[in-house]
């Protein structure tokens, strides 16, 4: 018995490396901002070798979408200095109707968090704390870009949009996702 352990071992190994990491990259998004800061954070998250990464909007990401993947990122845009109401929903129906709270299917899985605002201190780093808080209520790790909650841009200045720097953060917090994402799997 004792003889067979590697093999096992070897065989459990080499059937993780089959296995893409999965990364979602869930959103909210009127204007096209954060949509924007989506889908850089999705190329970081891709350009990771063994990755697949799925971006999905907040209204169509699915239960099982939700529970295969090994890291989540969590995007909106400032509403009223919070998150927009769609990810409040969210979180209320991923805990009871998916049951995410009884089943703790999503516990250990990695997240990250990312918002866009129209003006600065208006509500940014609130709304990150505030996904962050979602994560949390789902028993999740939190990865976060060098020094600060998480990817962000300030869009109104006027019609400034979505920086080159702003996506480069959001890129490097795609790719650190999913580099802890299969650190966590494995
Ligand atoms: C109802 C509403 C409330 C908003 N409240 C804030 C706010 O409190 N602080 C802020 O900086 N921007 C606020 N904004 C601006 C949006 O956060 C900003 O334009 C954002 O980039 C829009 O993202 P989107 O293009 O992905 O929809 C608000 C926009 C709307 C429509």
């Amino acid at each position: 018995m004792t003889r067979l352990a590697p093999l096992l071992l070897l065989c459990s190994l080499s059937a993780h490396a089959a296995e893409p990491v999965r990364v979602l990259v869930v959103y909210y998004s009127q204007s096209g901002n954060t949509e924007k800061l989506a889908r850089a954070l999705n190329e970081g998250a891709a350009s990771v070798e063994g990755t697949e990464s799925l971006l999905r909007k907040i209204e169509d990401v699915t239960q099982a979408e939700l529970e295969a993947a090994h890291g989540i990122a969590l995007g909106s845009p400032v509403y009223m200095g919070d998150v927009a109401p769609a990810f409040r929903q969210a979180a209320v129906r991923w805990a009871t109707d998916y049951g995410f709270w009884e089943s703790r299917a999503l516990q250990n899985k990695v997240g990250a968090v990312f918002a866009t605002g129209a003006f600065p201190s208006n509500g940014k780093e609130f709304t990150m704390i505030s996904l962050a808080q979602t994560l949390w209520q789902f028993g999740m790790v939190l990865v976060t870009p060098y020094g600060s909650v998480g990817a962000s841009a300030t869009t109104t200045a006027p019609d400034r949009g979505v920086d080159e720097v702003e996506q480069r953060i959001a890129r490097e917090l795609g790719v650190r996702l999913a580099e802890t994402a299969a650190r966590m799997r494995d």
